[in-house]
């Protein structure tokens, strides 16, 4: 079932197109486009609303039978990293000319190119390009991918050993040794399994980031652009943290086992590698709010890693429950536990969730007529899905006589179905990740 939802949501992420203006929005060119000039300008100037990374940011102009007529000096003006210029040769003559950008926002990292038309000693044309122009590239299928790869690793790493170490370690202390001993080995390869493929996904993530940004192939990523994204920048300032977080923690696992001292270190460095995406969420670059929206994306994210990785730990002990009949351990000792946790993680992510979408959307009406309005629904409704779920998994586990019983089984399935909902609202997540807020904003 899980793999059926994995399948659903990678098909998703790879085939859905990510169509819409990225973060740095274009807000005013100088010359304008809707403006005939005496002669050609010397610059050419497009202001930006997001600080732009200069490596991979430009604009060109071409004349009307495409030959570049810039001097090739496109750069992000030092004194103001939202404005990108170039100038042009001097003695242009008259005619329409192509403004060509492509840019690079250093908050969100989502790349972002169009293109416009500049009249120069011609009449203005009827329908002008508009300013955005066409063919607007936002997030690759890539990078959304690497979003939601990070998602699903941080969860089975940070929320099944946060699961372990407040639900299931407590809960196991006085039962049988066998059952403690062989939920304690499956933890402990679900939380490895789950480090080894968050460094992974981060690895990919910068490969495909580094690809966007320089609009090549994924594998074109490697090497220059590579280099360029990790060796300066604010995407390097957050990436290289997170990764040293990721294997520090790891290893933390690996040599100090999911009890005691090493795993608590562990536990500790997960809000921060958390952080370390609700720094390139839409949060992030929210106008005059940054903060705010940082801390409540940062909320967010930590409630769904919890709550699924809960229910990913949860699905993988039932198992050896069943085995260990005689185990003393009750299902309703279980959910009520975990219960509690989940509880409290559905509602942060409730909260902050419609806190954000608040935030980033601004209105109701935007919440129907919006590409991200609309997936805020569907998110709004998986979520309605899950929490209906989890009470009626909650009712079967305190029905369930026994370990053995019929309304365990039921319990299990219905944990297994709850989780893929959670991994596919990942994936919804991910693509809202790399869609813009709305046209409004
Ligand atoms: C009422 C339901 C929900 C609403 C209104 C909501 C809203 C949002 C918003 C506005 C964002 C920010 C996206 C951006 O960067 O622009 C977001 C991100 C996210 N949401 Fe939700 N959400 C909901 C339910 C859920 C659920 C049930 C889960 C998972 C169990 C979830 C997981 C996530 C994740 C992982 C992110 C990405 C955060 C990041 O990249 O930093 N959300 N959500």
């Amino acid at each position: 079932m899980l793999a059926v939802a994995l399948a659903a949501v990678v098909c998703a992420v790879l085939l859905f197109p990510v169509a819409a203006a990225a973060h740095a929005v274009l807000l005013k060119t100088t010359p304008s486009s809707s403006q005939s000039l005496n002669a050609a300008p010397a610059q050419v100037q497009l202001l930006f609303s997001e600080p732009l990374d200069p490596v991979f940011s430009h604009v060109q102009v071409r004349n009307a039978s495409g030959q570049l007529v810039d001097a090739g000096d496109s750069h992000v003006d030092p004194a103001n990293d939202q404005l990108l210029a170039a100038s042009l040769q001097p003695g242009l003559a008259n005619g329409v000319y192509s403004v060509e950008w492509r840019s690079l926002s250093a908050i969100d990292v989502h790349p972002n190119q169009g293109q416009y038309s500049l009249f120069v000693g011609v009449p203005v044309q009827a329908n002008p390009a508009p300013i955005s122009g066409a063919a607007l590239t936002a997030a690759t299928p890539e990078t959304t991918l690497g979003r939601w790869w990070f998602y699903v690793a941080a969860s089975l790493f940070g929320g099944v050993l946060a699961t372990w170490k407040l639900v299931l370690g407590p809960l196991l202390a006085d039962a049988k040794p066998e059952l403690q001993s062989t939920a304690r080995r499956r933890t402990y390869w679900l939380i490895v399994g789950g480090g080894v493929l968050l460094i992974l996904g981060t690895l990919f993530s910068a490969v495909a980031q580094a690809a966007a940004a320089a609009n090549v192939p994924l594998l074109g990523g490697l090497g220059t652009p590579l280099g360029e994204l990790l060796l300066r920048g604010r995407y390097a300032s957050i990436w290289w943290p997170r990764l040293g977080l990721e294997v520090a923690s790891l290893l933390l696992i690996v040599f100090g086992g999911i009890d005691g001292l090493a795993s608590e270190c562990a536990l500790a460095t997960l809000p921060a590698v958390l952080l370390t995406s609700a720094l390139t969420s839409h949060g992030a670059a929210l106008p005059n709010a940054s903060g705010p929206g940082i801390a409540i994306d940062w909320l967010h994210i930590v409630g769904a890693c919890a709550w699924v990785g809960g229910l990913v730990a949860l699905a993988a002990f039932l198992p050896a429950l069943r085995v260990g009949s005689d185990s003393g351990l009750t299902p309703r000792q279980l959910v009520g536990r975990f219960g509690r946790l989940a509880l409290l993680a559905a509602a942060v992510v409730l909260l902050s969730g419609v806190l954000q979408g608040a935030l980033e959307v601004g209105s109701l009406a935007g919440v129907a007529t919006t590409l991200y309005g609309q997936l805020l629904l569907v998110k709004a409704g998986l979520l309605a899905l899950m929490l209906l779920l989890a009470g009626v998994n909650e009712w079967r586990a305190r029905a369930a006589a026994s370990v053995g019983g019929v309304q365990l089984r039921a319990f299990g399935s219905g944990v297994g179905i709850e989780l893929m909902l959670g991994v596919i609202v990942f994936g919804v997540a991910a693509l809202l990740s790399s869609t813009p807020p709305s046209p409004a904003t």
